[in-house]
Formats: structure tokens, sequence, C-alpha cells
């Protein structure tokens, strides 16, 4: 078993390098097809969302796409706040658009509730939620998640992107923490 240290903490292998990059590509494809002719704004929810956005982004062949970066915070350590903070808003026009939200992963899924309801603010045409990761044991909200990476029980993970505490985000894999 390949395991990594993060800080304090010790984490298992649990989706590799290959199988990430595989899913994107599966994403993408269907993506392409349900978004075609509709000009979509991608939204990366900053930060843990970078690495996703910027793997899937890449594959996504529909003309006139655009992508753009919301920042929230909600996370100490391994255990949800269930606080949701603001750091950073949009500066482009999102009414009449089709919105395509990106997320590391859905936990709780207060962050992605929230976000959905500031982004509706703006009068999109339509928003569509994509997460990477999904853990519907610990999901507390009602969400019409239209495309999941993969769905995990309910345990802590970093890399690609998510972290421990700022660390592991680097990770080209992703790791749950040992019991
Ligand atoms: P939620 O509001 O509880 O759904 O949490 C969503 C945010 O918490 C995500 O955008 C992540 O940044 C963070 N998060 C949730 N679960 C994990 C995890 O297992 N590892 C690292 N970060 C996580
Ligand atoms: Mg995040």
């Amino acid at each position: 078993m390949k395991t990594v240290q993060v800080l304090d903490k010790t984490f298992e292998l649990s989706i590799s390098e290959e199988k990430i990059q595989e899913r994107i590509e599966q994403l993408a494809v269907q993506m392409n097809k349900d978004l075609e002719g509709q000009e979509p704004l991608f939204v990366c929810i900053l930060n843990g969302a970078f690495m996703f956005a910027s793997d899937l982004f890449k594959k996504i062949t529909v003309e006139n796409a655009s992508i753009t970066f919301f920042r929230l915070a909600s996370y100490e350590g391994t255990v949800s706040t269930g606080k949701v903070r603001k750091i950073m808003g949009f500066t482009e026009d999102l009414e009449n658009k089709t919105v395509v939200v990106l997320e590391d992963i859905i936990d709780t899924g207060i962050t992605m509730e929230n976000t959905i309801e500031q982004i509706n603010a703006y009068n999109p045409k339509q928003v569509k939620i994509a997460t990477l990761v999904y853990k519907p044991e610990a999901c507390k909200v009602e969400l019409d998640i239209d495309y999941v990476g993969f769905e995990i029980p309910n345990e802590f993970i970093v890399g690609y992107g998510l972290d421990y505490n700022a660390k592991g985000r680097n990770l080209p894999a992703i790791y749950t923490l040992a019991k």
C-alpha cells in the first residue's frame, strides 16, 4: 500500500493519477455533448478545484467556453466548519449564461449550496454542478449534481488539489486518511 505523510497524518493511496485522468476524460466527453452551442462559463471554486478545473478545461471543446474563479473557504483541519466565507467574487456578467460550477469535493454540501445561491443572484440561464469527488453519506443538503467523478465513503482525503491544513495539494493522486 502506497502511503504518504502530510503534516502529522498518514494517508493511503485511494485514486491513482491514471484513474483520475481517465474519469476526467469521460466527464469532458459528456460535457462536450451536453453543453454544445451553450457558450458555457466554467466556475472553478478555489482553492481545491484548481487541478480538476485545469485538467478538465483542457478537454472542453465546446465553442466559446470560458472559465473564471470563485473563492470560498470553510474547512479547518479535517472537519467542515459549516461556515462558508466568500473571499473572491465575480467580475464577469453571468446574466443568461450557462454556468458550470467545478468543485473538488462535495462533503456536507453546504459550500455548494451556498455557492449556488450566490451564483443564482447573478441571474444565469442555468447552473450545472460538477464535482470530482462526492461523499453521499456526508451530504446534508438537497443538491442536483450533474457530474460526479468519484463517490467515496465519508473519509478524509488529500491530493490532486485537496488539502489537509493547506498541505498535500500537490500530490497528483488522491489519498485517504489511514485508520
Ligand atoms: P462542504 O461544504 O462540507 O461540502 O465542504 C466542501 C469543501 O470542504 C470542499 O470544497 C473542500 O475544500 C473541503 N473538503 C471536504 N471534504 C474534504 C476532504 O476529504 N479533504 C479535503 N478537503 C475537503
Ligand atoms: Mg474546496
